[in-house]
């Protein structure tokens, strides 16, 4: 499913981008998405086990897990990357398994071999957010959650016409404005064994959403008959 554009993002743009983000990202987006962190942190907790942090980024949610999840990062961007790392020593998390530049569509980890993946403020930076998914759902082990922080676009009214018109700006900052919830449903809905379990309106502005999807299969939880919660 092919839904890009000409104002859509490709990986240069991105890399370029993150790389001039990299020595300030903390100081600007540290704070502002601190609950929408811990929120998602929590969901990937309720699940446990074996974690992949796609878009890691300066590795800022890392020391917020438990010591009991096993943690792996990956990210596009070096710079950030090496933040990262450099927080990783400072914290003494011995339970990052590892950090690896690499990209989200094409990941090089086996099928099946984590338990959750979480993506905070990623899927609206990549260039085909659906392959991406896709990949998230190839190496999701039966049973396991992707947890998404994103942005979700307007679907009418002003803000829908700003998001728009600050597209070209926000696609050198190195993400998108423009990014309907109706494309998070239609993934689900044409990937098989995947299904949308939560999603709920996050701050700032409620212009952000944590979004959980389960993969079919695997042992029963509790939450699994829980229905789709959709605020915002
Ligand atoms: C808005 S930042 C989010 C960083 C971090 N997850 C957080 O919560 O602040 C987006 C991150 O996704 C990374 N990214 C963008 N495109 C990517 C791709 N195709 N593969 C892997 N990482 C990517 C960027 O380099 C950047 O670190």
């Amino acid at each position: 499913m092919n839904t890009r554009s000409e104002s859509d993002l490709d990986n240069h743009t991105v890399t370029k981008a993150y790389a001039r983000w990299a020595p300030v990202y903390d100081l600007v987006f540290g704070a502002v998405f601190e609950r929408g962190r811990h929120a998602a942190i929590a969901a990937a907790e309720r699940v446990g086990g074996r974690i992949l942090e796609v878009g890691v980024g300066t590795g800022i949610s890392l020391p917020h897990y438990t010591k009991d999840c096993r943690l792996c990062g990956i990210d596009i961007s070096a710079p950030m990357l090496r933040k990262a790392e450099e927080r990783v020593a400072e914290f003494g998390l011995s339970n990052v398994e590892g950090l690896w530049v690499m990209d989200a569509e094409h990941l090089s980890f086996p099928d099946n071999a984590f338990d959750v993946v979480v993506a905070q403020y990623v899927i609206t930076t990549v260039p085909n957010p659906e392959a991406t998914l896709d990949e998230f759902a190839r190496v999701l082990k039966p049973g396991g959650e992707i947890v998404l922080l994103s942005r979700v676009g307007a679907e009418a009214g002003l803000r829908r016409s700003l998001e728009h018109w600050f597209q070209p700006a926000a696609r050198k900052l190195g993400w998108r404005t423009e990014f309907s919830f109706e494309r998070y449903t239609r993934w689900a809905t044409h990937t098989a064994g995947m299904r949308l379990i939560e999603r709920r309106a996050m701050p700032p502005f409620g212009h952000f959403c944590l979004i959980r999807f389960g993969k079919d299969g695997g042992a029963v939880r509790a939450d699994d008959a829980e229905p789709i919660r959709a605020a915002g």
